[in-house]
């Protein structure tokens, strides 16, 4: 096999607080021979999502976490370059969790590694509204959500991959859709591309007057993305049977500890009235993943569905990148263009 030097990103150490550049350290590894059944990665682009951030920390209840001199964890798209696996070929696209790195090898017991389906779509997508944040939302929306036409939506986190997804899908159940987001730009792009009916922008001082005015009949539907302040607005204008799917906690994750801040579960299970609530993770629905691909796939190429990435080019740019999307300086699903 040719030789090839890996380019990786590992934990240098646990952040003791907000994430810092120097809580990653370069590493340049040389890729071994491939046993058989493996086959060898080449990543082309790799997906920053906020959750890895807990992953970060020394122990965490949301998913494993990521130890001292292990590569970061990482959802990315890639050509197999050398294969002894007769299931994936030289030349085939791949989603795979590769990391932070270069090259990664495989096999098909890697956790959800597959060909990417053969559609005139730009690869980027199968890390984004035909990834994990749109199979978040289509399931979210479906199985928890549920909605109906006439019913308010509010989405907090809205011009991001998994908020941008849900407004959709609840402008095409009929709903009304109330987004929330952390600037005037993105609010016109929620509204004027996206179609939602309104966006307020949680920096305002008279937000929880806003957020009242645009929900005139209450709230039916709170898909939560960020937890704190937001789900306590939101909480006071919930309808009796009002259903708040737990999708995130993005406002709380930027921390040694995340158990440390309430969970936005938590919380609503609290209020006197609760809504029907849960915490999901996407992969409850791992078997029905088909389902939501058709779906994503067959809404963006009628242009239905709209997405927004923000690339930055080179994987040593990554931890940067990963820092300015924990303090919402990105705009859109956050991805890393690979050399
Ligand atoms: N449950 C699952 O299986 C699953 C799967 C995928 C993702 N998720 C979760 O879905 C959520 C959205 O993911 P995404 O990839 O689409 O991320 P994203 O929306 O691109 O980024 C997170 C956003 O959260 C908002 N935010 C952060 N701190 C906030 C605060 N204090 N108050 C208000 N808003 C705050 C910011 O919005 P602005 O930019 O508007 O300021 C930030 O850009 C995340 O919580 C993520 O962990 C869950």
């Amino acid at each position: 096999m040719t030789h090839y030097e890996n380019n990786t990103i590992v934990l240098a150490k646990h952040p003791e607080g907000p994430l810092q550049l120097s809580d990653f350290r370069n590493q340049t590894t040389s890729v071994r021979a491939l046993e058989p059944g493996e086959f060898l990665i080449a990543n082309q682009w790799l997906s920053l999502d906020p959750y890895i951030r807990s992953r970060l920390n020394y122990s965490t209840d949301y998913v494993s976490s990521v130890q001292c001199g292990d590569v970061i964890a990482g959802e990315t798209v890639g050509v197999v370059v050398a294969s002894r696996n007769p299931n994936f070929n030289k030349g085939d696209k791949v989603f795979a969790y590769s990391g932070w790195q270069q090259y990664h090898i495989s096999n098909e017991r890697d956790f959800i590694v597959h060909t990417l389906p053969q559609v005139d779509l730009p690869d980027t997508v199968f890390l984004n509204t035909v990834g994990t944040p749109g199979r978040t939302a289509y399931f979210g929306m479906t199985r928890i959500a549920k909605p109906q036409a006439g019913e308010t939506l509010v989405v907090s986190a809205a011009s991001g991959a998994v908020g941008s997804t849900v407004g959709q899908i609840g402008k095409m159940a009929g709903c009304r859709v109330v987004g929330i987001a952390g600037s005037e730009k993105k609010c016109r792009y929620v509204v004027d591309e996206l179609g939602f009916d309104i966006c307020i922008n949680y920096h305002d001082s008279d937000f929880k007057h806003q957020l009242r005015r645009a929900c005139p009949a209450g709230v039916d539907i709170y898909f939560e993305n960020v937890g704190g302040r937001i789900s306590v607005l939101v909480a006071q204008l919930l309808n009796d049977g009002a259903r708040v799917p737990v999708c995130g906690n993005a406002a709380n994750y930027d921390r040694a500890s995340e158990i440390a801040a309430s969970s936005p579960a938590d919380f609503f299970s609290s209020l006197p009235n609760p809504p029907a609530n849960r915490f999901f993770l996407v992969t409850e629905w791992f078997k029905d993943y088909p389902e939501s691909d058709a779906w994503l796939i067959n809404a963006l190429r009628d242009g239905k569905l709209k997405y927004r990435e923000t690339i930055v080019d080179g994987l040593e740019k990554a931890p940067q990148a990963f820092i300015d999307l924990l303090n919402a300086r990105h705009f859109g699903k956050q991805i890393v263009k690979i050399k």
